[in-house]
């Protein structure tokens, strides 16, 4: 089922800035998507634009089939979001915090009290449960904020930079939790970040933004078509594999772009043909980072921005 449905989704704020510029996504359910680009892409507008937060200046949003800014009252009730500065009460303890929210969605204090016993179990909080919110550290904070973001057991959920801040032990925390409530509950996660590498390994489908355009959709494979679908190979070598094209990445280390993973004996034997000595041979494909920038470079040198849907790459020339 299609959760998230949004075509030509532009929006322009007050100061003239084109924030989001015909935006095109289609999210199923379960997907943890990744939306994901620098500082000041467009990610957050375009959170509050799917939750109905802001109203788009053209193009149209679906959320679960409701129009966000029409029907905001049924996006509450089925969305979860967390935002980068989520409100919360310091001068409340966690749980009591979560209590509070749950009964503004509408649960009784019996039921409320049991989802945030819940969830500050699931998120390794219960021994803090009693502390002030006041106290805590940023990444037990960010735990928080995400308990809240659970309390109306969502269907979708938006966490905009949910690692942000975070110490690696704490993101990996946050990270295995968002995996496990996709596989477990098929809940759709819609999650911003600026971290590629990090969402690299969360995430099964990926909507990448520059400047406030999609430069591509789809998962992993389809965006390593658009790019290079070969993978690069590394060696440290007496000699270099100067027959072929080849990057030096530093004293006897060489890189080279194979199509295919059969060419990498055929340039190693040949190596040692001529007589050289070699270290150490390793592969891998494209990571994330290197297809984003691969794809922001194509756009600014081309002014075209791919597009793969259902694994079917079109492309369309950038406004
Ligand atoms: N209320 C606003 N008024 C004017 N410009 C804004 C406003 N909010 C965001 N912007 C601008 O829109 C662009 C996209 O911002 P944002 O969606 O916050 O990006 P991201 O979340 O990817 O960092 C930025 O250039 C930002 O400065
Ligand atoms: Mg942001």
């Amino acid at each position: 089922m299609l959760v998230i449905q949004a075509e030509g989704v532009t929006k322009i704020f007050d100061n003239g800035k084109k924030a989001v510029d015909g935006l095109n996504l289609r999210v199923e359910q379960g997907t943890v998507f990744g939306f994901l680009g620098p500082n000041g892409a467009g990610k957050t507008t375009t959170v509050k634009l799917l939750n109905g937060i802001l109203k788009p200046d053209s193009g149209s949003i679906l959320i679960h089939g409701y129009d966000p800014v029409a029907f905001p009252s049924q996006i509450h009730a089925i969305s979860g979001v967390l935002t980068e500065h989520a409100a919360m009460y310091d001068d409340l303890s966690a749980k009591d915090n979560l209590v509070f929210y749950g009964q503004l969605y509408g649960a009784s204090k019996k039921e409320a009290v049991k989802r945030a016993e819940e969830l500050l179990e699931l998120l390794d909080l219960a021994p803090a449960k009693k502390q002030l919110l006041g106290t805590f550290s940023t990444g037990m904070r960010q735990r928080l904020s995400l308990a809240r973001a659970l309390i109306n057991r969502p269907s979708i959920l938006f966490l905009d930079e949910p690692t942000s801040g975070l110490d690696p032990e704490s993101a990996k925390g946050v990270n295995e939790l968002i995996q496990q409530l996709a596989k477990d509950s098929g809940t759709t996660i819609f999650l911003c970040t600026h971290q590629l590498r990090y969402a690299q390994e969360i995430c099964t489908e990926y909507g990448l933004i520059d400047d406030g355009q999609l430069l591509a959709t789809g998962s992993l494979d389809d965006l390593r078509a658009l790019v290079f679908n070969g993978a690069k190979l590394e060696l440290k070598s007496s000699l270099p594999p100067d027959w072929i094209p080849c990057k030096v990445l530093g004293p006897n280390r060489y890189q080279v772009d194979v199509l295919d993973e059969y060419e990498i004996p055929t340039i190693v034997s040949k190596l040692v043909t001529k007589g050289a000595d070699i270290f150490e041979v390793s592969s891998r494909q494209l990571s994330l980072e290197e297809i984003y920038f691969a794809l922001v470079t194509q756009k600014k040198v081309t002014g075209k921005v791919s597009e793969v849907e259902a694994g079917r790459s079109k492309q369309y020339v950038a406004k």
